[in-house]
């Protein structure tokens, strides 16, 4: 209730406990209005990925000093810089015809911008107040239910991510946040690491690649990138310790009603 933009946003989703894009708004709107402050947006745009290929670099030349070549490579998605990051010097290798490898994004099936979105021109944020990108999205106006509990809160996805889906380069999944936690209970059991929610995304995506493989007598190489740890998101362990956490999933008809308020711009 300090910013207009939140105010506006409160006023048009009442009682709403916010996503990325709403904080997108809010925080532009706190740089602007501030004398000497800037905005930097921490993920979705192209040069926060270009930032963040320091990750897939660093992976790549681990690879290569061990003389490991992947078969799978996954990471989780929000607004797309983990991914973007971790992945482009693959797709780099890809692209140039140089190696062939599997990628996945993953997604959580509450905020599913890849699977169930439209590759179209959409804002950044909810409050309508940054630069249109094409991209996969849900529609700016969507905001995932209160009970997900990591930070993959976002409508839309990354323009290169998106155009480089779009093409095939890479595949995407949508998980419950349940079964995610239930991959880093078995990831944290097994590694002694706690895993970030977002992370164990990548972990899920990760342990049913591994068992495809069980099952089908194959070998593969699995890379995945665990972003970050849960030492912040203890309360939701809690819950799912407590089996108080539930799985809400978007119906088509909340998606469709966000789709509908897109910006009315030429498809190109
Ligand atoms: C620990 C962690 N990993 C990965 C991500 C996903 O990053 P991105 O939104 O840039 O795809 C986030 C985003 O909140 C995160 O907190």
């Amino acid at each position: 209730m300090t910013t207009e933009v939140g105010k506006k946003i409160n006023a048009e989703h009442p009682g709403t406990t916010g996503s990325l894009g709403c904080a997108i708004s809010e925080a532009v709107e706190a740089a602007v209005k501030n004398e000497g402050y800037r905005y930097v947006l921490g993920s979705v745009l192209n040069q926060v990925l270009l930032h963040q290929t320091v990750i897939g670099l660093e992976v790549q030349t681990a690879l290569k000093k061990h003389n490991i070549k992947p078969d799978i490579l996954i990471a989780c998605t929000g607004g797309g810089s983990n991914l973007g990051g971790f992945a482009s010097p693959f797709f780099g290798e890809i692209l140039r015809g140089e190696a062939d490898y599997k990628i996945i994004g993953a997604e959580p099936a509450s905020c599913p911008s890849f699977t169930r979105g439209v590759y179209k021109y959409d804002f950044c944020d909810t409050g309508q107040i940054c630069p249109l990108a094409k991209m996969y999205t849900i529609g700016s106006q969507f905001i995932p239910s209160a009970n997900h509990a990591g930070g993959l809160r976002f409508h839309g996805m990354s323009p290169i991510l998106s155009e480089l889906y779009h093409q095939g380069v890479f595949e995407a999944r949508a998980y419950e946040q349940t079964q995610v936690f239930q991959a880093a209970e078995i990831f944290a059991k097994a590694e002694g690491i706690l895993p970030a929610p977002e992370s164990s995304h990548a972990i899920r995506a990760a342990i049913d690649e591994a068992l495809k493989c069980k099952q089908t007598g194959e070998e593969k190489v699995i890379v995945f990138n665990l972003s970050g740890t849960g030492y912040f998101d203890l309360y939701a362990y809690a819950q799912y310790n407590d089996k108080t956490m539930n799985d809400v999933i978007p119906s088509d008809k909340v998606i469709e009603e966000a789709l509908a308020k897109l910006p009315k711009v030429p498809n190109m």
